[in-house]
This record gives structure tokens, sequence and C-alpha cells, in this order.
């Protein structure tokens, strides 16, 4: 595929692609105005994550918890452990939990999606909303989502779809390096997600759902088999560093 490049106001050559580091400096930048900017806008794909995740309940990783904006949307049943790469959005979760008493959420870490220190199968739901398509290699983070399933748990996505072809496809595309540098990606195609449950003999599409605002983003849930035993499944809905937050050291384990 072609490499979309532009330029700076001062003529520098932008990225079109993503980096930990980079992602950690657009996080810092957006955590204290991250609410305000994107609470209302995604709230309904929010609750029907959520209640998506609740349907299945249980030991309930949430992967990319940024804010911990969803983090009320749990019923106190279910355990809730929330991991992300940015220190100070982890913060921000920190403080929401404490205020409003969330005594379901056990443990909030930094870590990176693409290298979970989970052991295998130790949740019943994973949820990434608003992550996958940030992430620097979203396949490894849908790798490591399916990992920590166990058979029959299920991995509930909030994602970004761009357009396959035509006029926004292309906006898109030259979006991609401006938008990269505040945190995700412009252009995330649906045969990603396609490619990659095709690639996989564990892992099907049960779901895809779109959602507000004007259908670009999409509610997907993925239902994890034993090893193998999915391949015959029928398939629906067309078609993962540890650091410790300095803020309040010690608060987030
Ligand atoms: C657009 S925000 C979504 C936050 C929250 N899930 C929501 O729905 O509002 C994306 C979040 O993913 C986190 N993130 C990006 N890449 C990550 C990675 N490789 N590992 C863990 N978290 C990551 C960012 O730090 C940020 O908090």
């Amino acid at each position: 595929m072609r490499q979309v490049l532009v330029t700076d106001a001062v003529g520098k050559k932008l990225p079109a692609e993503l980096d930990g580091v980079s992602l950690r400096k657009a996080y810092a930048r957006w955590a204290p105005v991250y609410d305000l900017v994107f609470g209302p806008v995604f709230e309904r794909g929010r609750r029907a994550a959520t209640a998506a995740a609740e349907r299945v309940g249980g030991r309930i990783l949430e992967v990319g918890v940024g804010t911990g904006i969803s983090l009320p949307g749990y019923s106190s049943q279910n355990r809730i452990i929330g991991i992300d790469l940015s220190a100070e959005m982890l913060c921000k979760a920190q403080r929401r939990v404490a205020g409003l008493s969330l005594t379901n959420v056990e443990k909030l870490e930094v870590m990176d999606a693409e290298h979970l220190s989970f052991a295998d199968a130790s949740f019943d739901v994973v949820v990434a909303n608003h992550v996958i398509s940030t992430v620097p290699n979203p396949e490894a983070a849908l790798d490591e989502c399916a990992r920590m399933l166990r058979p029959g748990g299920e991995m509930i996505l909030l994602s970004r779809i761009g357009a396959d072809a035509g006029l926004r496809h292309l906006v898109e595309r030259l979006l991609q390096p401006i938008v990269c540098r505040l945190g995700w990606r412009a252009e995330f195609r649906w045969d990603r997600f396609v490619r990659w449950t095709e690639g996989r003999t564990d892992v099907r599409l049960i779901e895809r759902r779109p959602m507000p605002p004007f259908g670009h983003f999409s509610l997907l849930r993925f239902v994890k088999f034993e090893q193998g035993a999915g391949a015959s499944a029928p398939q629906t809905g067309g078609f993962a560093a540890d650091r410790t937050c300095n803020c309040q050291r010690g608060m987030l384990r």
C-alpha cells in the first residue's frame, strides 16, 4: 500500500503510523480533557459494550481502560481489571474508582495491550473500547485479548471502521498522518478484522452492530472456542511494560 505523507507547517514530515512513545505523549495530553471531549459522543457505544459484557459477566479485563469512563457501568458482582499504556489516563481512572467507591474494580495497571502479563484463559470477558485502532500493532493486541479468554468467553470491542473505498476512504488516508499525532488512526478498514478472524481457528465474530456517531463505529462481539473447535461454527454479523502511576504511587494495584 502506498504510504501517505504530509508535512506540517514548518515542512517536517509527519509519520503515518503509531508508536508507543507518541501514543503515551498523546494520551498524557488527552488525560485532563478526555472525558469532556469524548464522554457524551461515545456514550451510547460504551453503554452497549458494557451491557454485552454484563450478559456474560464474571472476571472482566478492560484493555485501554483510559480514564475509566465505562467502569461505573459494571455491576458489583463482576470483578474488573483495567490496563492502559498511559499512566496519566490511569491516574484519572484511579481517582474515579476512589471517588465512586467502585469496589468491583480489583486492579488498574499500566500495561501494553500487545504484551499482556496475565495467564492464558484467565478472563470471562475482554472489553476494548476505542482501543484496537489506536495500538501500534492491532493484530498483536487482538491475539493477546483472545489469549486472555476462557473457552466460551467473549471479546467485546468498540471500534472505528474506516471506509473501504470512495471519497471517505481518501479523506481518511489523507488525514491519517495528522490524526496519528492525536493518538489514533483515521484509516482502519473492516478487512483487517476479517483477515485476523480468518487466521484463527478459536475465535468467531458473533455480532457487528453499527454505533454512533454516523455509524462510523461498530460494536463487535467475538466468542472464543477451544482451539480448533470454532472452525465449523457459523460466522455471523457480516462479512496486548508494566509501570506504576506516579501521581498516586501504589494506588493502582
Ligand atoms: C481512545 S482512548 C479510549 C479510552 C476508553 N477505552 C474509552 O472508551 O473512552 C484509547 C486508549 O487506549 C490506550 N492505548 C493505546 N495503545 C495502547 C496499548 N498498546 N496498550 C494499552 N493501552 C493502549 C490509550 O492510552 C487510551 O487510554
